[in-house]
């Protein structure tokens, strides 16, 4: 962008000379998506990167100091020492708002209980790890904890969001046309989930995901996550070591949720 026109947002060349780094990239950052009206949206797991206050370890490099993160990150919510998934809710995911009222929604249309989990958890990709591929990470997560049919059908909702099923009741998101323009093709290998989901005994659950994940089915309802609590407690398999520490196959992946920051 036009470097005049950034400086004169951010109010002149003093006020930019008085920002740190990272202020300053924060300022690029919102003149750069206000200019081009687009919205690059850093994952969940990055948004905790690169703010240095508060650091207090420190490596020698070139005669400098340069500050590292191990352990608790100061600048996060502290998470205890056995975390559980309603723990990763509060203190780690976005997207919350949505994947209640995804839930809510799932339980209204009287869903089975696996289903009405699956969609409180299919974004948990989006909200607590990786927006690219989302539905992979997600189920990745949640395999050693909850049965396979809901790990796979979060799988695969990310490549069933993008086919209509019109005798099932979805139709393709209007938001996606805006999103990527009416005559956007799927990559091959979205494709190819898609018809190896279709076919598969768990496509309804998958599919249903799809119908439930909206944005807002009433922007006046306030869905809390304690009314998911039985369900959570009958469906996921908390570990007693906690999410991260209990050594499952995706334990890292909770552990890097936990301290996203640390330098080894
Ligand atoms: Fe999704
Ligand atoms: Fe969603």
């Amino acid at each position: 962008m036009d470097r005049r026109a950034f400086v004169a947002s951010v109010g002149g060349a003093g006020a930019l000379a008085a920002m740190t780094m990272m202020e300053r990239a924060d300022a690029l950052e919102h003149a750069m998506s206000e200019e081009l009206d687009r919205a690059i949206v850093k994952s969940g797991i990055c948004t905790t990167y690169g703010r240095e206050e508060g650091l207090t370890h420190a490596v020698e490099s070139g005669g400098q100091k340069k500050p590292y993160m191990m352990g608790h990150d100061p600048r996060l919510p502290r998470m205890s020492d056995k975390p559980t998934l309603m723990e990763f809710f509060e203190k780690r995911f976005g997207s919350v708002n949505h994947m209640l009222q995804s839930a809510a929604l799932a339980q209204k249309n009287g869903l089975p209980d696996k289903v009405v989990l699956a969609c409180l958890l299919h974004d948990i990709g989006v909200g607590g790890l990786l927006r690219s591929d989302h539905g992979y990470w997600g189920a990745q997560l949640l395999e050693p904890y909850v049965d396979e049919e809901i790990s796979w059908s979060i799988r695969y909702h990310q490549a069933l969001r993008f086919f209509p099923d019109e005798a099932m009741g979805y139709t393709y998101p209007e938001a996606y046309v805006r999103f990527f323009g009416a005559d956007y093709e799927p990559d091959e290998y979205i494709k190819q989930a898609h018809d190896y989901a279709r076919n598969h005994k768990w496509y309804e659950t998958a599919r249903h995901i799809t119908i439930n994940d909206v944005y807002s089915f009433d922007p006046n309802a306030r869905v809390e996550l304690g009314q998911f609590a039985d369900i959570i407690g009958r469906h996921f398999r908390q570990p007693k070591e906690g999410l991260g520490f209990d050594n499952s196959p995706s334990a890292h992946m909770w552990r890097t949720m936990i301290f996203p920051n640390n330098f080894l």
